[in-house]
């Protein structure tokens, strides 16, 4: 047998399961059906697995305590040597059975019994996969919650919202940022959503047609902290829905970055913000570049997930029932957007969170453009005047070089053929021009008035609060299942 990717070779073992190995899959195909290396990722997963399902199969009597010990044994020692230590293999499932065949003798091929690597794979990725899909929500909650910090302390850093990348009424940098976070938590309600689905267990659905042995799935799927079984034999092999739902809300996530990465560079481009020097670039050729490169790249990285999306629904669609082997190819995809999205999560939300803010010039842009004439026109309305009539006085007195107070006077006389006083408070209107009360006018629920924009600051912080219990807990049942599977393996080891 050779070796490769650092593997070591099983030696003369002289089992059945080298045997079968080099039957099927010793040829010039040996390397384009193997995924042991790729499968690094699901190592500590399979041991789990295996784990769970030899003490299951030791209560059951399926396997006598003695082997049961010999195998755990067996597994730890395994776990030390680590996964580039293993036998090669078409995958990891085939390796570690190998290793633990080569250590225990050919008792060790007890391991296997009612089961198959396709329930077993199955159950594998979705173990490795809810760890990621933890990790991932946990940076995405860190982030809102430094979102909400600096949105907090700009509540009322006045600057100007755009529409088309036109500037349309003046907000706040915190309701802006809040905005994101809004955003960021509909991304967090949808991983968290998943990873329920994610969170079954397919084990003991053996190769799709369950097994005559009198195994208990509820048993394995409690000690490896599952909250459900996917209970159809066939459906478990099969199923591979959880890394689509999970690799679209990535995808949604990475969709609301590129927003928040471009919002960031245009804000950059126009002077209202100033990007941290670690989260800028410079150019070889001209010295006075300052780039927003990691913002750009959180942008193109998008990409990646869209890819991986595009990937993995090519991969699974028409598949027959029930294990075909293009599923091998399917956990990459939704592995490399999962990562690419934590990266970027966390370096869009640190390159918004170290920025610097600078409230004079953003005050000075606020009412560029005439930004502040839906507040003009929302004060002659509030006078009276029909919304439509308001609008097109407005736009009267925009279309002056000057649109202030005297331009709104000439307007209302042109239009109406009344002076600015019998129609409105002169005072509301002159107040109405400029940003800050423009900003401050703006007190509907979800507006940017600095009260409002408190209020909703404090039910974003419940709401980031609940998230985060959410997350503690599903930490902590799996923490739980861990210590009973660990406390039940040294019984037998
Ligand atoms: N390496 C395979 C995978 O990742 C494991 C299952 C192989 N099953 C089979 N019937 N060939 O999907």
């Amino acid at each position: 047998m050779t070796d490769s990717e650092g593997h070591d070779g099983a030696g003369e073992s002289g089992d059945e399961g080298v045997v079968r190995r080099e039957r099927f899959s010793g040829g010039p195909a040996r390397e384009f059906l193997s995924s042991l290396s790729a499968d690094e990722r699901i190592f500590a997963a399979d041991l789990a697995v295996d784990r769970a399902h030899v003490v299951m199969l030791a209560e059951q009597g399926i396997v006598g305590d003695e082997t049961a010990g010999e195998i755990l044994r067996a597994l730890d020692e395994i776990e030390d040597a680590g996964h580039s230590s293993l036998p090669d293999g078409e995958d990891v499932h085939e390796a570690i059975e190998t290793a633990v065949i080569d250590r225990v003798g050919p008792e060790g091929g007890r391991m296997h019994t009612a089961r198959s690597r396709n329930d077993e794979v199955a159950t594998c990725i979705r173990c490795r996969l809810r760890e990621d899909a933890l990790d991932l929500i946990e940076t995405v909650v860190e982030a809102r919650e430094q979102m909400l910090e600096v949105a907090a302390a700009h509540d009322e850093t006045v600057m100007p919202g755009y529409t088309h990348l036109q500037p349309a009424q003046p907000t706040t940098v915190g309701h802006w940022l809040c905005s994101y976070e809004s955003a960021l938590a509909r991304d967090t309600a949808r991983l968290l959503d998943t990873y329920e689905r994610i969170n079954q267990s397919p084990l003991g659905g053996a190769a799709f047609a369950g097994t005559p042995f009198d195994i208990d799935r509820e048993r394995t799927a409690d000690l490896l902290g599952f909250n459900g079984l996917v209970e159809n034999a066939m459906d478990g092999a099969s199923a591979r829905d959880f890394l689509v739902e999970t690799t679209a809300a990535v995808t949604g996530l990475a969709t609301t970055l590129s927003g928040l990465a471009e919002d960031m560079v245009t804000f950059a481009n126009r002077g209202h913000v100033e990007i941290a020097d670690e989260y800028a670039s410079t150019s070889s050729i001209m010295p006075q570049k300052k780039n927003p490169d990691t913002l750009e790249l959180v942008r193109g990285r998008t990409g990646d997930t869209t890819a991986g999306l595009n990937g993995l629904l090519t991969t699974l669609k028409g598949l027959p029932r029930a294990y075909n082997r293009d599923l091998q190819r399917a956990g990459s995809h939704a592995w490399d957007a999962i990562d690419s999205v934590t990266a970027s999560t966390e370096v869009a939300v640190g390159a918004v969170v170290t920025a610097e803010w600078p409230e004079e010039e953003l005050a000075e842009a606020a009412g560029d453009g005439f930004s502040t004439a839906t507040g003009v026109a929302d004060r002659l309305a509030q006078a009276g005047l029909p919304f439509r009539t308001a609008h097109e006085v407005v736009a009267r007195a925009g279309e002056t070089a000057d649109p202030g107070i005297d331009a709104i006077e000439d307007a209302v006389e042109a239009e109406l053929g009344q002076s600015l006083d019998d129609v409105a408070d002169r005072e509301a209107i002159e107040a109405a021009l400029d940003p800050v009360e423009s900003v401050r006018m703006r007190d509907s629920r979800g507006g940017p008035a600095p009260e409002t924009l408190c209020a909703h600051l404090d039910r974003a912080r419940d709401n980031l609060d609940e998230d985060q219990s959410a997350l503690a807990d599903r930490r902590d049942s799996l923490a739980a299942a861990e210590s009973t599977l660990d406390s039940e393996v040294d019984t037998y080891v």
